[in-house]
């Protein structure tokens, strides 16, 4: 199953992938998040020797699956969240370094309270695919 449409969470009329700044607003974010990630003490090992161009593809699905889910016209190609990660062993302490790197990301992008809420709330959603 893909994401369910978080863009539609919210009061307002414009989607979340609009108010985000559409493509270059979500490209944004996921520059600042999948470096915080990858150079985490604690998690960087889940993208140890995937390469330039395994960074690459993954920043490229990251991008495709956030704006598909946040109500953007963009079609994701990539696996679904439990095919994704089965098996990697993704912990609750993990989940907790990697929300905090989202949340430190919005902070630094200034997002606005109510997108910062439907950001954090769609992640959260994601939880049970992901962590084992
Ligand atoms: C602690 C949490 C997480 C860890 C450690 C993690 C780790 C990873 C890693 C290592 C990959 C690369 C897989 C590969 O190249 O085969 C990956 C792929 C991916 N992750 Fe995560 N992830 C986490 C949470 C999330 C969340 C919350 C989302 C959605 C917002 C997400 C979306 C994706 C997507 C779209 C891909 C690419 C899918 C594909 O390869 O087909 N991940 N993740």
């Amino acid at each position: 199953m893909l994401a369910p449409n978080f863009g539609e969470i919210s009061m307002s009329d414009k989607s979340l992938y609009e108010r985000l700044g559409g493509y270059d607003g979500v490209v944004g974010a996921v520059d600042d998040i999948l470096p915080r990630l990858i150079g985490d003490a604690q998690l960087g090992k889940f993208w140890q020797n995937r390469g330039q161009d395994g960074i690459a593809r993954e920043r490229q699905l990251l991008i495709d699956f956030l704006c598909n889910a946040a109500g953007g016209s963009l079609y994701y190609t990539g696996r679904d969240m439990t095919l994704t990660h089965v098996g990697m062993g993704i912990s609750e302490s993990d989940w907790s370094a990697f929300t905090g790197h989202i949340s430190a990301a919005l902070d630094n992008l200034s997002v606005g309270e109510p997108e910062r809420g439907d950001v954090l709330g769609f992640i959260e959603s994601l939880k049970g695919e992901i962590v084992e």
